[in-house]
């Protein structure tokens, strides 16, 4: 059976790609101009194609012919051209990335689209700017609907949110699947409890064997350990660290210590009993539940529901950054599961 054809803007190293593949989609190509995100991306997924190239400048009819074919295209731009007005002004600069996102749409006229953003979109100058959104795909042809979805609710252990909005062509109305997806929230230790404090070669055998359903899930079809590189923080901040407990914060240190960092975050560690706070992009903030150091970046992506059989390229820093941009693919892969159900079988 033909397999629905994506098109992956911002692809980055391939979260949400990862997730559509997982539910029977094909990735046709991933798109975007960041090259080490993208050396992640052609690694993992060896049958679709990559283009380093910049959105703000790419026209769609540039892309070669055989991609004329696309029957979904996803992709998160960033938005912040909306910010200020709460419309979208086509002359401003910083809207470029999104326009390119709706005119690659325009152009395809995929069955479906999917975009994801960050939460606060949706209140941004008192929703204009969702409402902008809506009526700018509406304009060109789709049925939208948007559903802040948080990821800890579908089976990922964290509490990461995401705005998600898809457009149908056939006019049909899509529904979100119901948070409340999996019976238990996914904990912390649960996701990494078997990865030791120290650093690991790529390619060092499991040393523990699985803890949890979670870790046997996400190891399947893996005998070793690839991104397990730690960060080597200063004596000065493991003895600080050293002081907050499990689940704990800068609240837990004496006074004079708890403006060592500034920000609110700082000096925070994971809970092993609850779904991981968001991943970021490295900052340093966010502390093991045990160990006195952040996670490495396989204990990141194992926080984004990435399996152990995905392998980051590039330094430890531009793993983490990958890591951290990225839709869990196990959110991903919820969302196009449902999308199958409108879509029936691929005519392309
Ligand atoms: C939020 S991340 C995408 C994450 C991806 N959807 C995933 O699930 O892994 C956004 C991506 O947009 C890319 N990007 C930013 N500006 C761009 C531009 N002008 N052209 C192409 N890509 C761009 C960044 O390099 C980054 O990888």
């Amino acid at each position: 059976m033909k397999k629905h054809k994506v098109l992956d803007l911002f692809s980055g190293c391939g979260g949400m790609s990862l997730g559509f593949e997982q539910a029977g989609f094909e990735i046709k190509l991933g798109i975007d101009n960041w090259n080490e995100s993208l050396a992640t991306f052609k690694n993992n997924h060896y049958h679709s194609d990559i283009l380093c190239a910049d959105l703000a400048n790419l026209k769609p009819t540039e892309l070669e012919k055989e991609y004329g074919e696309i029957g979904v295209i996803i992709g998160g731009p960033p938005c912040q051209g909306f910010s200020i007005s709460g419309k979208r002004n086509p002359d401003d600069p910083r809207n470029k990335l999104y326009q390119s996102f709706v005119s690659f749409v325009d152009y395809f006229k995929p069955n479906a689209f999917v975009m994801e953003n960050v939460p606060n979109l949706v209140a941004m100058n008192g929703g204009n700017v969702k409402t902008q959104i809506i009526k700018e795909f509406e304009s060109i042809g789709y049925k939208v609907t948007y559903k802040i979805m948080m990821a800890s609710e579908y089976g990922v252990p964290q509490n990461r949110k995401r705005v998600v909005f898809v457009g149908l062509k056939s006019g049909a109305e899509f529904k979100f699947p119901d948070g409340g997806y999996v019976n238990q929230k996914i904990t912390a230790s649960e996701a990494i409890s078997d990865l030791p404090d120290e650093e690991l070669q790529d390619g060092t055998s499991y040393i523990l064997e699985p803890q949890s359903e979670y870790q046997r899930w996400i190891r399947k079809g893996s005998s070793s350990i690839f991104n397990h590189q730690i960060t080597m923080h200063t004596d000065q901040t493991k003895s600080i660290i050293d002081l907050v407990p499990d689940g704990g914060n800068y609240k837990s240190l004496p006074k004079e210590l708890q403006n060592t960092r500034r920000v609110n975050i700082a000096w925070t560690r994971l809970n092993s009993k609850k779904p991981s706070f968001t991943i970021d992009t490295g900052h340093n903030h966010h502390f093991h539940y045990k160990y006195n150091r952040v996670p490495t970046p396989r204990e990141s992506a194992r926080i984004q529901s990435f399996p152990d059989t995905f392998i980051f390229h590039g330094k430890k820093n531009d793993q983490l950054k990958q890591i951290g941009n990225a839709v869990p693919p196990l959110l991903g892969k919820v969302i196009a599961e449902e999308l199958l159900k409108y879509l029936g079988a691929s005519d392309v």
